[in-house]
């Protein structure tokens, strides 16, 4: 067996000790250690070589961390060398910033799900910035990027341009978070009027960076949607997408329902849901989301993938890509190479 098929019986009991968000920091601390020579030899997984090409970029496989495990870039190295075809970071944004309230993010154990509040607790862009110079990792990394808490809605444009742009010659493609419910207000962005404003800018944006470095680097953007919008919104969303030309498009977010996980512990907790009692949401947005698209814009499954089934199921319903979270944190680093090794 090998050392990480000793997490869900060794590991995972002493971590499930301690408070999720504890439990986690711990986690992101360790990998900033074991991601450094010597030891990263020890702790690293080999897995297969399943690569492919999205969004004209080489993956070494389809499955990649989501946002928000390693919002500051802290363990690049380490969450690179268990085998994630790519791994997005963030969600960052301009300044620094302590997020919600604690406790802000629960374990639904019974339905191997997490609620999270989080609220875009980040160092900042400038400290992401630093570790992404810094890192050894040479697969693809993207980067997910959002606006500060007390920026106006109004003003959220400017937010997204001053990360975009710090960003930009620091990753591979950049990930544009509408879809996150912990931030106030922030979903609003996926309305029709306001999307439509802060794409076109970002767009233009993106022109003008692909055509002014020496090197002329087109870095893909992608759009990360919620499972929570109506099918008239959702429409409104892929239309934009298709007339803008964006590169990718992610779903989804976590979710604000709470159908799936109704009296167990913590599920009246505000915040996000994410885990397996998202994983059917997910996937029928992801498939709605094909339907409209079709190939024209390359898509990134997450939500709920936990196994080689899950990802089948993403794929069938029209992933190019995909990403987990919740399922890191249940069954530790073996389920990427349970999924990558069977895919
Ligand atoms: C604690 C926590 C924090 C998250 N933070 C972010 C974030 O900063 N940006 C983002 O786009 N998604 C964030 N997500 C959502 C995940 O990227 C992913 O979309 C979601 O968890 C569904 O995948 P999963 O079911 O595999 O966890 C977060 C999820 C969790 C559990």
């Amino acid at each position: 067996m090998s050392l990480y098929g000793l997490y869900p019986s060794l590991v995972r009991p002493l971590i499930f000790c301690l408070d999720p968000e504890n439990a986690h920091s711990l986690t992101i601390k360790l990998g900033s250690l074991l991601g450094k020579e010597p030891l990263i030899k020890l702790f690293s997984q080999q897995v297969a070589d399943k690569p492919v090409e999205v969004m004209g970029l080489k993956f070494n496989n389809p499955l990649g961390l989501a946002a928000g495990m390693d919002k500051n870039g802290d363990a690049i190295d380490y969450l690179g060398a268990l085998g994630f075809g790519h791994l997005e970071l963030g969600t960052v944004t301009p300044k620094p910033q302590k997020g919600n309230a604690k406790p802000r993010m629960f374990r639904i154990k019974a339905a191997q799900g997490l609620i999270n509040r989080m609220g875009f607790n980040n160092a900042g862009v400038d400290h992401l910035v630093k570790n992404l110079q810094q890192r050894h990792y040479q697969g693809i990394v993207g980067v997910s990027i959002g606006k500060n808490e007390f920026t106006s809605l109004e003003h959220a444009v400017d937010d997204y341009l001053i990360c975009m742009n710090k960003v930009y010659n620091y990753c591979d493609y950049i990930a544009i978070n509408i879809s996150c419910p912990n931030t106030k207000d922030l979903t609003a962005l996926q309305e029709a009027e306001p999307l439509v404003k802060l794409l076109e800018r970002l767009k233009a944006e993106q022109g003008k960076l692909a055509a002014s470095g020496s090197a002329g680097r087109y870095v893909p953007l992608v759009v990360k949607i919620a499972p929570d919008l109506s099918p008239v919104q959702l429409e409104a969303i892929c239309d934009t997408c298709l007339r803008l030309k964006i590169d990718g498009i992610s779903a989804t977010n976590t979710t604000t329902s709470r159908d799936v996980i109704y009296g167990l512990p913590h599920a009246s907790e505000w915040g996000g849901l994410s885990g397996e009692p998202l994983r059917a949401l997910a996937t029928k947005t992801l498939c709605r989301v094909h339907e409209m698209v079709g190939d024209k814009i390359p898509l990134i499954g997450v939500g709920g993938i936990n196994g080689i089934i899950a990802a089948r199921e993403k794929l069938d319903a029209g992933a190019s890509l995909l990403q987990l979270y919740s399922a890191f944190v249940y069954q530790g680093p073996a389920v990427i190479k349970d999924i990558v090794d069977n895919l």
